[in-house]
């Protein structure tokens, strides 16, 4: 109990203070080369510890590392001392530091890097270097395999900190085997006129991300709600003011006629449209953990536009910990009383399942993943400690804040107070066109809003699964707008088409239709690993298959909710105006 207690105390503090360095330094400190990973450059998640491969260190004692944060451990950093001598300002000309000799299986090991274009990242003082591990050549039918044995540093240094780090890698030497290969680095200090704040500038790509497709895409999607809400209210307004018209033009019928009369439409079913959704359990939890997502995402979001979180490593993962965790309460209170307000008996159980839904999600994708991982020595591999942190907070944070919130939601916001009285007995449903049916809504619920966000989508994929560092968080927080926007203004038409053919099923039809985004999501992501990356390897595409599952899947939570959330307000809306007998 006691030690559970200090990881949780543990992964508390460094959550919150994760950068204890403080990026200055004094003539001739000592500067730490950090060796990460090394793996292949097509597949940006398969990576290894950097000593996996045969390297040798220099000869300077060795610092221990420990993951700084649980966003880093979490994503495969793996930091290990170089052993290599960095002063501070004090130029070193090209100087040995080991020497390897190539057994039999350390040229086997080197030849594969080579050949799958192994390339390895470095830190100093937190800004990452790359370097390849080293190259081919083709000479007259035989295929040749070279690496890079010089490392040359060129670090450029603003009074008192480092803002800027060169690698040049130089002298390649055949991969012979039993031959001595000496590894040589060499470092140059420059005075430089780059600022501390924007030291991270040069790794961004504003020739990629703003380029004019995206803004175009922006636009776009603007354009598409402006004409959509504008399309929805209009069609709202005159069908909706017909039909009221018609109904309080029944009024004045007498019952006789009334019964023989030609009453239709979404009036029909006003004694069942609040009977409670069928699996009331699933459909609270999932609810209840899609109020979460949505708050999550929009903290997170906005998080990463004050605070540039991509010059800290893993820093964004963890906020996103951080604040799923801390927004637990969300989930319980909007799940608990849904719940009771469906008249739910056993609360307990819709708790732990709104409590443990997402989070088991995640889990079991990465224990899959960690599987391979551990198979493959993947540095991805999720360490004990890391595991038994994240047990912890799903125990001792996420569940008693979502008890409280379930409680609180149960008893706050637990009766239902419907416009409309619910039948005792159940309207059957009439027979109506194949296009009307459930499920064919369902499954073109999805079609604009993805339209609004698959040209975002491929840049937030490049910036995951290539090399590119997304900082456009602004473009982002716009995008998920219009989002919003387009799956509410969806739903609710896919709603009023539902109702008016007298079919109440209304609350998992509008999740599932806005929810199916995350189908066509899902179909896209295939489309952009057949066509846009080389990937390779049974690891990598595990995990970007895997990872994509649990991204679709989170997606179409955000966006099932919040189209029961515009649909319920719009149902509620025309039912508590029409005059019901
Ligand atoms: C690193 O390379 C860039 C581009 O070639 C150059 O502008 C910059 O001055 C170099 N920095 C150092 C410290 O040498």
């Amino acid at each position: 109990m006691k030690s559970t207690i200090l990881v949780l105390v543990w992964c508390c503090v460094s959550l919150v203070n994760s950068d204890e360095h403080t990026h200055t330094y004094d003539e001739n400190e000592e500067v730490v080369l950090w060796m990460n990973t090394v793996g292949p450059y097509h597949n940006r998640q398969e990576t290894y510890a950097y000593f996996s491969l045969p390297f040798c260190v220099g000869s300077k004692q060795a610092i221990s590392h420990y993951h700084e944060t649980l966003g880093e451990a979490l994503q495969g950093v793996e930091l290990e001392f170089s052993g290599l001598d960095i002063e501070f300002k004090a130029d070193i000309s090209a100087t040995p530091y080991c020497e390897i000799e190539l057994t039999d299986d350390k040229q086997k090991a080197f030849v594969y890097a080579v050949k799958n274009h192994y390339w390895y990242q470095m830190y100093i003082d937190d800004l990452p270097i790359w370097g390849i591990v080293g190259e081919s050549e083709e000479n007259g039918g035989t295929v040749n395999h070279f690496i890079w044995t010089h490392k040359k540093f060129d670090i450029g240094y603003n009074g008192n900190k480092i803002v800027d780090v060169n690698l040049t890698s130089e002298n390649k030497v055949r991969l012979d085997l039993n031959a001595k290969i000496p590894f040589t680095y060499e470092v140059n200090w420059r005075k430089s006129p780059i600022k501390y704040e924007d030291r991270f500038d040069k790794y961004l790509d504003p020739n990629f991300f703003q380029h004019r497709i995206h803004w175009f895409s922006i636009f776009n999607s603007f354009m598409m709600v402006i004409f959509l809400v504008g399309l929805v209210s209009m069609i709202l307004m005159r069908t909706l003011r017909k039909d009221y018209a018609r109904y309080s033009k029944d009024e004045e019928m007498d019952d006789m006629e009334r019964d023989l009369g030609d009453e239709y439409g979404w009036k029909q079913v006003h004694g069942d449209v609040f009977r409670p959704a069928s699996q009331p359990m699933i459909f609270s939890a999932l609810i209840g953990t899609g109020y979460q997502v949505v708050t999550v995402s929009l903290c997170v979001i906005i998080f990463a536009i004050l605070g540039e979180l991509y010059t800290e490593r893993g820093s964004l993962l963890s906020t996103a910990i951080f604040v799923y965790a801390a927004t637990s309460p969300i989930n319980g209170y909007c799940g608990g009383s849904l719940y009771a307000r469906m008249g739910g008996k056993v609360w307990i159980r819709q708790m732990l399942l709104s409590a443990f839904l997402l989070p088991a999600m995640v889990c079991g994708t990465a224990f899959l993943i960690n599987f391979i991982a551990i198979y493959y020595h993947a540095s991805r591999a999720i360490p004990f400690g890391t595991m038994v942190a994240v047990t912890c907070i799903c125990l001792f944070v996420i569940l008693p804040l979502t008890l409280v919130g379930t409680v609180l939601g149960r008893n706050l916001a637990g009766q239902p107070d419907y416009p409309c009285r619910i039948n005792a007995v159940p309207r059957p449903i009439p027979e109506k066109k194949w296009f009307m049916e459930p499920a064919v809504i369902v499954g073109l619920g999805g079609i604009l809003p993805f339209g609004s966000i698959f040209i975002e989508m491929y840049f937030i994929f490049t910036s995951f699964w290539a090399y590119k560092i997304y900082y456009v968080y602004g473009f982002m927080l716009l995008v998920f707008v219009i989002l919003m926007i387009v799956t509410v203004c969806v739903t609710i038409v896919c709603t009023y088409f539902l109702l008016n053919a007298e079919d109440y099923r209304w609350q998992w039809t509008s999740f599932l239709s806005a929810a199916s985004t995350s189908g066509y999501v899902y179909l896209y992501s295939f489309y952009y690993f057949f066509f846009k990356t080389k990937m390779y390897g049974l690891f990598q595409t595990m995990f970007y298959f895997g990872y994509m599952a649990l991204f679709s899947l989170t997606l179409g939570l955000l966006c099932g909710t919040v189209g029961y959330i515009g649909t319920s307000f719009f149902v509620r809306k025309i039912y508590s105006t029409v005059k019901i007998d």
